[in-house]
C-alpha cells in the first residue's frame, strides 16, 4: 500500500473508532444503586431471609435462564437503566464484587429492605438503607487507593449516577404488614413524617459521600399489587386498595418537597424525583400487556414460607410479555423496561421532576 493510502486508511479507522466510542460511550463513569427487591440482583442470596429470588422460575428470561437473585423473570429496573446509560454489563451486586470492578459502580439493593431499619424484619435478614450506606462507605474507602488519593476519588464520585428506589417495604412489610407492626397504629401522615425524617438524613449522607446526581424513585401504587389485594378488602369497586395508595401518596408528596429542599440547600447537587404514579397511570402502558392483575408465576400461598413469592420450581406463564406482575409483588421484565424507559426519558412532564435521568447525567 502507498503511504497515502495507509494514511487515509488510518484516518478512516480513527474516525470509525471515534464514532464507535462516541455512540457506545457510557454516559457516566459509574452508577450506584440503593434499594429493595425491585433492584436487588443477588445481595440477599447469602442472607438468611424469606426475601430471596435465587431459585427458578426467577430469572427464567435472564441470559442462561439462571436465577441470580433478581425478583423478576429477566431484567430489573436497574439493569434496564444501565443499558440505557450504555454500560456494557449490568451493575454488579455489592455482595459479590471486589477490586477494580467496583469503579463502575455497585448495586447495594436488598429484598425486604426499607428506609427504616426495622422494616422487613418479618422476613429475616436484609440490608436496610442505613446498612447500604455503610456498605457504600466501605466501597469509597477502596476507591481512593484505586484512584491514587482521596481528591481524585471525590472528583470521580461526583460524576456517578446514584439511583435510590426504596420505601415500598416500609409500607408492605411494616405499616401494612399482617399481623400489624408497632408503626401500624400511627396515622398515615405521622408515619410518612417518620419515613421522611429518616430518608432526609440518608439522602444528606449520600451527598456527604460525594453523590451529586441522584434519582429518587417515589413509592409505586402498592395498593394495586396482587398481594395487597389478597390481604385487604377492596371497596367502592376500585381495582386497588385505595387506603394504601392514599398513604403512599402522602409519603410521595412529602418526598417531592424533600427533594426540592435538597436541591435548594446542597451546592452542586441535582436530585430528581421519579413519579411512579405518573408512569403507571399517565399515557399508554407497555405495549401488548393485557394481564394487569394475575401474577405470571405460581405463587406461594398463605402459610407457605414466603407467601406471594413464586413457588420454587413452580409453573410459569408462557406469554410473559403480556403480564404486569411476575409474582404477587414484583413486575415482569417488560414492566421494568417500561418504567425504566420513562424514568430515563420522561414521556409526560409529570414522570420526573425536575428532570429525567437522561438530562440528569448530561
Ligand atoms: C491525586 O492524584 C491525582 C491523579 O493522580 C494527582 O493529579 C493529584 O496531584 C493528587 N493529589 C494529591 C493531593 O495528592
Ligand atoms: C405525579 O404524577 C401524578 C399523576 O400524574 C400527579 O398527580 C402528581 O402531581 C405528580 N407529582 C409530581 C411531583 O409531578
Ligand atoms: C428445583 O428443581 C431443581 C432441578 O430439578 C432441583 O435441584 C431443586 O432441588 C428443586 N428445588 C425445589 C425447592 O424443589
Amino acid at each position: 500500500m502507498a503511504a497515502t493510502t495507509i494514511t487515509k486508511w488510518m484516518i478512516l479507522s480513527l474516525n470509525m473508532f471515534i464514532i464507535l466510542t462516541l455512540t457506545h460511550a457510557q454516559q457516566v463513569p459509574c452508577f450506584f444503586i440503593f434499594g429493595d427487591s425491585q433492584s436487588d440482583n443477588g445481595n440477599n442470596n447469602p442472607l438468611i431471609t424469606k426475601a430471596k429470588a435465587d431459585y427458578p422460575p426467577y430469572g427464567v428470561d435472564f441470559p442462561g435462564a439462571i436465577p441470580t437473585g433478581r425478583f423478576t423473570n429477566g431484567k430489573n429496573i436497574a439493569d434496564c437503566l444501565a443499558e440505557f446509560l450504555e454500560f456494557p454489563h449490568p451493575i454488579p451486586p455489592f455482595a459479590a464484587t471486589k477490586g477494580p470492578a467496583l469503579l463502575k459502580g455497585l448495586n447495594y439493593a436488598s429484598g425486604a429492605a426499607g428506609i427504616l431499619d426495622n422494616s422487613g424484619i418479618n422476613l429475616g435478614d436484609r440490608l436496610c438503607m442505613n446498612r447500604q450506606l455503610e456498605n457504600h462507605k466501605a466501597t469509597i474507602a477502596q476507591i481512593a487507593p484505586l484512584l491514587g488519593n482521596q481528591t481524585s476519588a471525590d472528583v470521580y464520585l461526583n460524576q456517578c449516577l446514584y439511583v435510590v428506589n426504596i420505601g415500598s417495604n416500609d409500607y408492605i412489610n411494616n405499616y401494612y404488614q399482617q399481623p400489624p407492626s408497632p408503626s401500624s397504629s400511627l396515622t398515615p401522615d405521622a408515619f410518612a413524617d417518620e419515613l421522611i425524617a429518616t430518608f432526609s438524613t440518608q439522602l444528606n449522607s449520600l451527598y456527604e459521600l460525594g453523590s451529586r446526581k441522584v434519582a429518587v424513585f417515589g413509592v409505586g401504587l402498592i395498593g394495586c399489587i396482587p398481594q395487597e389485594i389478597l390481604l385487604y378488602p377492596i371497596t367502592n369497586g376500585s381495582p386497588c386498595v385505595d387506603d394504601i395508595n392514599i398513604a403512599v401518596g402522602i409519603f410521595n408528596g412529602k418526598l417531592v418537597s424533600l427533594i426540592n429542599d435538597l436541591n435548594t440547600k446542597l451546592p452542586n447537587a441535582q436530585f430528581t424525583y421519579i413519579n411512579m404514579t405518573s408512569i403507571a397511570l399517565g399515557g399508554p402502558g407497555p405495549a401488548g400487556v393485557t394481564e394487569v392483575n394475575a401474577p405470571c408465576c405460581e405463587v406461594q400461598k398463605a402459610g407457605d414460607s414466603a407467601p406471594g413469592q413464586c413457588l420454587p420450581n413452580g409453573s410459569v406463564c408462557e406469554n410473559r410479555d403480556e403480564y404486569i406482575f411476575f409474582d404477587n409483588f414484583h413486575p415482569t421484565e417488560i414492566s421494568n423496561t417500561f418504567t425504566a424507559s420513562r424514568a430515563y426519558r420522561a414521556f409526560l412532564l409529570t414522570d420526573t421532576s425536575p428532570v429525567d435521568i437522561d438530562h440528569l447525567v448530561r
